[in-house]
């Protein structure tokens, strides 16, 4: 079974196409890094035009690189939402269209399952397992049942943790993507520079917050008394501990035996390292996909796609594309 995905959620423009046995046969991710870093941000107007204008050509490359002809292709899948509207809008057209034509089934594919699943592709992860979602949007720890069967156990009450990365590259006037900046600079700073607070840690639930933290390295970044990298190193340190402390009560609360980390800033070496102290103290193990595959790509959509035709299901043409859509209510 090969089954073609496509991402427009956000700023990358992606195709890929993978099989049911767990083969990326392409990969194509087009990152529209260039026309938003002037803005300092993603414009989603931006977003959805540089979609329609890439989008044939990056499917055509995924079809090529595949060595697959598009009539033997078994399915289309597409992120459906959550994401920017137009971006989704962009995708969703294109994949019923090519659904439509073919004659084949039509996956919509909520872009957090995406992520969700990624760990079943790289490693064939099974049933159950703990997963830390961290992305631009997203800080939630799930309990990941099956296709389609997500726990919410806990998540972030203000910013996603990719999104105060970001916030603190702003801050400290470096272009975006900010999470990969901070890692960089983090690398040559000292980790315990000064203090930070410690929002959520010690409480029983499972929730995160991360404006506190914002607001206090503001302050840091304002009296302009330590070096760039050495505000990057604490913060990412302090990252990491609220992230192992909460991921640490959810293991407690669940005795699962498998944790995998998901989303862009998976991509983050520190962090990884941080739960794999984590995962080793507790007996358990720790699955990180690699990073090419945590921040977003349409291997990952085709690989949801896969997963879905398997279990028979396909969506209708007249799914509505979503810009909110939890993982809980699939
Ligand atoms: O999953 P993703 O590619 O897009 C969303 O669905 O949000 O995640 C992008 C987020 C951005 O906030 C980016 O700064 C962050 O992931 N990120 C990182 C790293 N690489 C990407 N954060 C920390 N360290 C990194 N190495
Ligand atoms: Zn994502």
């Amino acid at each position: 079974m090969k089954v073609l995905g496509i991402e427009t959620s956000c700023d990358e423009t992606s195709a890929a196409v993978v099989t049911d046995d767990r083969e990326i046969l392409s990969n194509v991710v087009r990152s529209q890094i260039a026309e938003h870093e002037i803005y300092g941000g993603v414009v989603p107007e931006i977003a959805s035009r540089a979609h329609i204008k890439f989008l044939d050509g990056i499917i055509r490359k995924a079809l090529e690189v595949a060595r697959v002809a598009i009539a033997e292709i078994d399915g289309v899948a597409v992120t459906a939402g959550p994401g920017l509207i137009g971006g989704v809008i962009v995708g969703v057209m294109e994949a019923k269209a090519l659904a439509s034509v073919l004659g084949k089934p039509f996956l919509a594919v909520n872009h957090l399952e995406g992520h969700a699943l990624t760990a079943r592709l790289t490693d064939d992860v099974e049933f159950p397992y703990l997963l830390l979602l961290v992305s631009g949007g997203h800080c939630q720890i799930l309990n990941v049942k099956g296709v389609g069967q997500y726990e919410l156990l806990g998540e972030t009450l203000d910013d996603a943790v990719g999104e105060s990365f970001d916030k603190l590259a702003k801050m400290l006037k470096f272009p975006m993507p900010g999470g990969p900046k901070i890692e960089a600079l983090a690398k040559s700073g000292n980790a315990n520079a000064f203090e930070l607070p410690r929002p959520l840690l010690g409480k029983k639930n499972l929730d995160f917050s991360f404006s506190g933290l914002k607001t206090a390295v503001k302050k840091v970044v304002d009296s302009r008394e330590f070096p760039a990298e050495d505000i990057a190193a604490t913060f990412q340190q302090r990252i990491g501990e609220i992230l192992v402390e909460k991921m640490q009560s959810a293991l407690n609360a669940t005795s699962a035996k498998r944790m995998v980390v998901a989303g862009g800033v998976a991509a983050n070496l520190h962090l990884r390292g941080a739960l794999q102290k984590l995962a080793d103290k507790s007996k358990v193990e720790l699955i990180c996909p690699p990073v090419a595959l945590c921040t977003d790509n349409a291997a990952m959509i085709a690989w949801a796609g896969v997963e879905k035709l398997r279990l028979g299901l396909v969506d209708g043409l007249d799914f509505k594309p979503r810009a909110r859509w939890p993982l809980v209510n699939l």
